[in-house]
């Protein structure tokens, strides 16, 4: 397995091919345009440059590392792909979509993945050539940075397939747990109630932003408090896993805070609209309440 296609050059889908790349992987990257995957390259270029500045890689390294990315005009340049892995926008008929195109051109034995944070794997896996080459590869934000893949199995997924994704993993060198194909998986299973946890807390008034994030990062020694965290996440994507939570095991504990809703309707995202429960329009995040 030599080439990987990535598709979604935001985010996420750029943090997958920067680390592929990295790994030795020839990356095929594309997105809605080829501009988009021309400016998700550009991106990486920026954050290995910074890698180089930080003495964390060198320059060689680095240069060959971008020359692996070669970012491709639609789904049909994905025919030379051992593994594609889907990262884009979370709407199921969009991926479904591309499930479609990308499976048209696929090589026998080739594997569609997707780094869903909330669909279902097995319903996906309906949109692909064939659901025993279909599996969940959930990567974690940043991606460079962050150590665990969730490899989620659909119903059909077939043994083979995990294991060749297992392989990549390790080539990535992160760390792999393998999830069964229930709502959440395992990560935002455990960390969404804990985010909607702080929202309901800031809502009836327990304490301030400030004091919310404090307490948990000081006093349970977590990297970034629980509205920061969401923030960065996008309170909108927090909003919808919390509404898969829900309606995914049916359980009242994972209702949406009400102050998430709200925050969502007004447009308020988080980090990447400017505001959420912080304001990010100066120099340092202040705190909205
Ligand atoms: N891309 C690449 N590298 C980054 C980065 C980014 N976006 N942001 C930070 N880094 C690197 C920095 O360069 C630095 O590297 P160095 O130690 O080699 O110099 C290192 O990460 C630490 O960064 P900073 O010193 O600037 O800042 P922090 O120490 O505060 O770390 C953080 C930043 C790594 C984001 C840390 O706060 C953290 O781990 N936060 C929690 C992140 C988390 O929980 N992510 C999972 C979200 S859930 C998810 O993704 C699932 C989805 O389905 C919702």
């Amino acid at each position: 397995m030599d080439t990987i296609g990535v598709i979604g050059a935001g985010q996420m889908g750029a943090g997958i091919a920067q680390v592929s790349a990295q790994a030795g992987y020839r990356v095929l990257l594309a997105d809605v345009s080829r501009d988009r995957a021309e400016a998700g390259k550009a991106g990486i270029g920026k954050q290995l440059d910074r890698l180089v500045t930080k003495e964390k890689i060198a320059r060689g390294d680095a240069d060959a590392a971008l020359a692996r990315i070669e970012p491709v005009d639609g789904a049909s340049a994905f025919a030379p792909a051992a593994l594609v892995i889907e990262a884009a926008t979370e709407r199921e008929e969009i991926k479904r979509r591309i499930f479609a195109d990308v499976g048209a051109v696929l090589g026998a034995g080739a594997i569609l993945a997707s780094n869903t944070s909330s669909i279902p794997i097995t319903r996906l896996a309906q949109a692909a050539p064939d659901p025993a080459r279909f599996v969940g590869v959930h990567f974690f934000n940043p991606v460079p940075v962050m150590g665990l893949i969730e490899l989620i199995r659909g119903l059909a997924t077939s043994d083979a397939t995990v294991a060749a994704v297992e392989a990549y993993a390790q080539r990535l060198g992160k760390q792999v747990v393998r999830a069964n194909d229930a709502p959440g998986f395992i990560v935002n299973r455990v960390l969404m109630p804990m985010l909607n946890e702080a929202c309901f807390a800031l809502g009836e008034g327990v304490a301030s932003i400030r004091d919310i994030d404090l307490a948990c990062q000081l006093g349970l020694n977590h990297p970034m408090g629980p509205l920061t965290l969401a923030d960065f996440i996008g309170l909108d994507t927090c909003l919808e896993i919390t509404r898969v939570l829900f309606e995914g095991t049916g359980d009242p504990k994972f209702r949406p805070a009400p102050l998430l809703v709200k925050y969502v309707e007004a447009g308020w995202f988080g980090r990447k609209s400017g505001r959420g429960f912080y304001d990010y329009s100066g120099p340092e995040p202040v705190p909205t309440r």
